[in-house]
């Protein structure tokens, strides 16, 4: 029998074409990503946020001292990054005159001086280390072992083990998650999220990086002693007078969680499988109080499907789980999986809030 053809009368012409230019997006979308990889690397938000006002091509290509041999190749980063929304622009004079690009309110969080610049998570996310597993992503569905990470096949250990091997990768990670966490408590100090925290006598941040969420804790509750627990390899980076009376610790979560009232996970158990999340989260139990002296577990992580209203956050949320895939053993999850790890770790009660646009904070009680 011979195979029936894709364009015939139930199937347009014009249906394909456009099914066609859907798959073209999918395959080329990468260049969305490494076009906001080059405005970033070539400073184009910080000048345009510096210039003040409407910026043309020329003159933005005098300021980043691109040859005007190359002015006609910025014009093309420019039309894709407005076409998908990152800068905007106008023509004045009824088209005559010269487009002028200025930023959008998604583009003013990659300017430098912006407290809540996330160009250094952009610049990690986009980095060769962590952009080559994923081209394993087929072969690792075929042959990766049991526990085995598209990260482990491509670079032969673990995000962590690399983050511990590479001073320069270590730094860059670190300073990628720290550049989320001043985000996060910036909102959290604005929505006065660390109410959360009220009345506990002490906190510990596991997995706690740099210290970003500690600070900002130690500085709403002066009262809460804050500590941070993380790798040897990651608390080695922070200088004495960097510490602002925050306690870091160099340890390992599946070992040993520091006595206190209150534990935050925040973005800890995505990287990790239902497995090890048991583990840690029965390591957490042991280090608080029951709910009746004041002990909680604070999570900040995505619970897949629930959001604070923006409809891209879901794509987001499954574009971070996909990651999850290739970096680690984790995952993201909805509502019943996140239960099923609570009662598997013999938590008796939980509470969601979603608060923090893809992520939501959810209190666990012993
Ligand atoms: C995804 S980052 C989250 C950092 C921080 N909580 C935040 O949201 O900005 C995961 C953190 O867990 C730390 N980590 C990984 N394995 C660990 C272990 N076995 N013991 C302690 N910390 C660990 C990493 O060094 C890293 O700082």
């Amino acid at each position: 029998m011979q195979a029936m053809g894709l364009i015939q009368e139930n199937q347009p012409a014009k249906d394909t074409l456009q099914n066609k230019a859907q798959l073209w997006n999918h395959a080329l979308s990468f260049i969305r990503s490494m076009s906001l990889k080059c405005a970033i690397e070539l400073g184009i938000p910080d000048v345009l946020h510096n210039h003040g006002k409407p910026i043309t091509l020329s003159e933005l290509a005098t300021f980043l001292s691109i040859p005007p041999s190359k002015t006609p190749a910025l014009g093309s980063l420019m039309r894709l990054l407005v076409h998908s929304g990152l800068f905007a622009s106008h023509r004045h004079q009824g088209g005559g005159e010269e487009e002028s690009y200025f930023l959008t309110p998604t583009s003013q969080l990659l300017v430098k001086e912006e407290k809540a610049c996330i160009s250094p998570f952009a610049l990690t996310a986009l980095n060769w280390i962590v952009l080559v597993p994923g081209r394993r992503l087929g072969q690792w569905f075929r042959a990766g072992a049991a526990g085995e990470t598209p990260f482990d096949m491509a670079h032969g250990k673990g995000l962590f083990g690399e983050t511990n091997a590479r001073a320069e990768f270590n730094e860059m990670f670190n300073e990628a998650m720290a550049s989320d966490a001043r985000l996060v408590t910036e909102v959290a100090l604005l929505r006065r999220q660390w109410e959360v925290l009220r009345g506990v006598r002490s906190v510990v941040d596991v997995g706690g990086g740099t210290g970003t969420v500690a600070k900002s804790i130690a500085k709403a509750l002066p009262e809460v002693r804050c500590m941070v627990l993380d790798l040897p390899h990651v608390v080695a980076t922070i200088d004495e007078e960097q510490r602002e009376g925050v306690e870091f610790i160099g340890g390992d979560i599946f070992e040993r969680i520091p006595p206190a009232d209150a534990v935050l996970l925040k973005w800890i158990l995505h990287d990790w499988s239902d497995e090890d999340c048991i583990k840690i989260l029965k390591r957490c139990k042991e280090a608080i109080p029951t709910k009746k002296d004041g002990g909680k577990v604070v999570i900040i992580d995505v619970v897949v499907g629930v959001t604070t209203d923006i409809s891209i956050s879901v794509e987001s949320q499954l574009f971070l789980d996909m990651e999850m895939m290739i970096l680690t053993t984790g995952k993201e999850r909805s509502e019943i999986e996140w239960k099923r790890l609570f009662h598997a770790a013999d938590f008796s009660d939980y509470k969601i809030t979603p608060s923090m646009g893809l992520r939501s904070v959810i209190e666990l009680y012993n």
